[in-house]
């Protein structure tokens, strides 16, 4: 049974503790996973007493929560609330917030601290954590959560790691990329690992190329301070998307156990190519959202955002291709986007064969051969299909592309987020689904070089509508014209 704990939002009012994390815990208790006696506690800047925090939370949970509002499990859900009022720049506050933590016998004495703040003061607050003595496992456990991005770049990722261990052993530490939570995410790993028949043609002899889309119809969400300094490559492509990647690409692991596996990602982000910099345009591709309509309704551009600096060329949008140089990849394309504000909500990995080597039906109605295709849908469509050839009806020797799908997919979607379980692994101390470090630094030594690229080239940004699937230019991303972004993987194209 998961003992329970005091759970500490810095940032408790902010955007990812709103959205994300409020409602995670919620949908926790409503299915009866919090321990008993775990209490939430909101630390922030407003001077706010327990019935204003509650009033915010309530309000958030009637507009967020995936499923219904239960006034009873609200009520019971309120009792855990608590707020902190503080700043966590001075010191001063930390050793508040200790003391009443430990003068309130109703905060447990284990401790999990979320970092729900700007990236560029993780370090800060795990110092003053440390200098308070937060830090430190005595009367209780104490575990420290940091979300992406970890650091800008390698080096700064080496010197935040360097911090957060002069006050935090590695066990303590949950560094967390939530779509490692999202059940078809993890499901990659059974769709390759539980079905004999795929490992035969998971390699460079079958497979032409693998592209993975996250696109989202949203903007910045009023995220302004957050992205403008962090843009589309480090928010979700030097994350999420390489971590799927991994999934895709790697050996079978030795075991399930958190090293195990992370050993096999690290052994794919280690085999990537580097990109070097006079061909980092030949490998990525950035641009910005124009206004543009969404759903019949108009959506701003990018530089019209609250707070959004007059002149920003940060990317919204971000593509890149890779090669991973082993047995299995080698010269295969991984190509990988993502954007704001774009035509649909999607996430999915596409993989697709090679043509049959003998063109069998040349002198037949078929005019042109259509490759076979995986599809795995992560979101809102969770779905494992894969696409064949097939007879049409009739007289004539004509193909029609036909799907088969796995018994669960259609337009059924998980109704819990991937931050629930997630969650609850942070309270029962799995952290197999968390991130090792090395994973991290080599996921930045493949985006660095870009990075260094576009940090130089401050004038100029492509554009895309807000609405479409993104700038038409990063075609030439691909190594041929049969090779073409899949915009969307749910309709036969
Ligand atoms: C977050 C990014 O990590 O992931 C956001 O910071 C992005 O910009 C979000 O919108 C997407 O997550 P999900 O679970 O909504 O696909």
């Amino acid at each position: 049974m998961t003992s329970p704990c005091t759970f500490v939002i810095f940032g408790a009012t902010g955007n990812l503790s709103r959205i994300k994390l409020l409602p995670a815990l919620y949908n926790l208790d409503k299915a009866g996973r919090l321990p008993d006696g775990m209490c939430i506690l909101g630390f922030g800047r407003r001077e706010w007493d327990h019935t204003q925090w509650c009033k915010y939370v309530e309000e958030i949970l009637r507009k967020r929560t995936a499923t219904v509002f239960d006034e009873d499990v609200f009520a019971r859900f309120s009792t855990r609330l608590k707020f902190f009022s503080g700043d966590l720049e001075e010191i001063e506050a930390y050793r508040r917030l200790r003391e009443s933590i430990e003068a309130d016998s109703d905060c447990p004495a284990n401790i999990v601290f979320y970092m729900s703040v700007q990236p560029s003061i993780y370090g800060d607050v795990a110092r003053r954590l440390g200098d308070v003595g937060l830090n430190q496992d005595e009367a209780g456990w104490r575990r420290l959560v940091i979300e992406k991005p970890f650091g800008y770049d390698t080096e700064s990722a080496q010197v935040l790691e360097g911090h957060l261990h002069r006050y935090f052993a590695e066990n303590q530490i949950f560094r967390i990329d939530h779509y490692l939570g999202k059940a078809m995410v993890q499901n990659v790993l059974v769709f390759r690992f539980a079905n004999l028949m795929m490992e035969p043609l998971w390699n460079r002899n079958f497979i032409d190329h693998v592209q993975i889309t996250h696109s989202e119809t949203q903007g910045i969400s009023g995220r302004a301070a957050f992205y403008d300094d962090v843009g589309a490559m480090r928010d979700m492509l030097q994350s999420h998307l390489l971590q799927m990647l991994t999934l895709v690409a790697m050996e079978p692991p030795a075991s399930l156990d958190a090293d195990s596996l992370r050993d096999e990602k690290v052994k794919v982000l280690k085999s990537i190519r580097p990109i070097p910099r006079n061909a980092v345009h030949a490998h990525a591709f950035r641009a910005q959202y124009t206004g543009g309509m969404i759903d019949n309704d108009k959506a701003a551009g990018y530089l019209e955002e609250p707070d959004v600096p007059q002149h920003s060329t940060t990317e919204t949008y971000a593509s890149m291709k890779l090669y991973i140089d082993n047995w299995r990849w080698r010269n295969v394309p991984f190509y990988l986007r993502t954007g704001k504000r774009m035509a649909k909500n999607s996430s999915a990995i596409g993989i697709r064969f090679k043509h049959p080597p003998q063109q069998l039906f040349r002198k037949t109605q078929i005019e042109q051969l259509k490759p076979n295709w995986i599809v795995l849908g992560i979101q809102p469509q969770e779905c494992m299909r894969l696409e064949i050839q097939a007879k049409e009806p009739g007289l004539e020797l004509r193909t029609q592309t036909t799907q088969l799908d796995a018994a669960y997919c259609g337009t059924v979607t998980n109704q819990l987020e991937a931050y629930e379980d997630l969650l609850l692994d942070i309270l029962e101390d799995d952290c197999s689904l968390f991130l090792r470090y090395d994973e991290i630094r080599w996921a930045w030594e493949v985006v660095d070089p870009i990075l260094k690229v576009w940090t130089t080239e401050r004038d100029f940004i492509n554009t895309y509508p807000a609405g479409s699937w993104g700038p038409q230019e990063d075609i030439r991303l691909f190594d041929r014209d049969d090779q073409l972004w899949r915009n969307s993987f749910f309709d036969v194209d």
